[in-house]
């Protein structure tokens, strides 16, 4: 990410750039030093999702950054905040919304719950407002993407590592993906060297993973959108790095 998403950005002449950052740190949660790396990078919002607090330190760091945020349902004692407000490059407002899905994830509080307040509030703040949706299940992801259809401008699913072929905009004018891929080795049982990925799957005992290293890729999503923040285009993005 430090050697390409500035020129990425540049070559898709992206005014806002947000990097789900929670297995920066070696393939599991992130630290404040890596935290401010994908920022002077080129990211402007950092989200964060299930593995947010794996490391020491990070909390301390939550509690105060703007820019990097954590689930706003990751429980009311947790540090850090859920709702990233930045300025894009052309200098519209745009509001970023980290969110958990309940359905096999370890989810102290339902999105469900809070989304409608969430993005209520966001919406008197900003005319963009995507939402990072850091679920395992692919029916909770289309679920919230159709529930909050016309509402936001995207509802981008994170977490499962592999794109989805379902990169669109919705009737209401919602840009949706059920996953927006992975940045990093593909050579791997996502993102994990195999040997110990398979091992762990074939002996049902706990194993150390180790991340791998080949077929690195940057994955995510363009969304295009207009100046109320209605979607326009949401278009799959993949580069091969080696
Ligand atoms: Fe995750």
């Amino acid at each position: 990410m430090e050697e390409r998403l500035h020129a990425l950005r540049g070559q898709l002449e992206a005014d806002v750039c947000i990097v789900n950052g929670e297995n920066v740190a070696d393939g599991a949660g992130i630290t404040g030093k890596l935290a401010d790396k994908l920022l002077a990078s080129g990211a402007d919002v950092v989200t964060l999702g299930n593995h947010t607090y794996r490391r020491s330190g990070i909390g301390d760091y939550l509690a105060t950054s703007e820019r990097v945020i954590r689930p706003a349902n990751a429980g009311s004692w947790t540090p850090g905040r859920g709702v990233a407000y930045v300025d894009a490059r052309n200098g519209v407002h745009v509001a970023v919304i980290n969110l958990l899905g309940s359905l096999f994830l370890d989810t102290p509080q339902s999105a469900w719950e809070i989304v409608d307040d969430l993005v209520d509030e966001a919406r008197t703040r900003a005319p963009v407002v995507v939402v990072d949706f850091h679920a395992e299940a692919t029916s909770e992801k289309v679920a919230m993407a159709r529930y909050l259809d016309g509402r936001v401008t995207a509802v981008l699913g994170t977490h499962t590592h592999v794109q989805t072929n379902d990169a669109r905009v919705l009737a209401g004018g919602t840009a949706a993906i059920t996953d927006a891929g992975m940045t990093g080795p593909h050579d791997s049982v996502i993102g994990s060297d195999e040997h110990n990925a398979i091992k762990r799957f074939v002996t049902g005992m706990p194993t150390r993973l180790e991340p791998a290293t080949g077929d690195v890729r940057i994955e995510g999503v363009l969304v295009e959108c207009d100046g109320d923040g209605r979607a326009t285009s949401c278009t799959a993005v993949r580069v091969d790095v080696d």
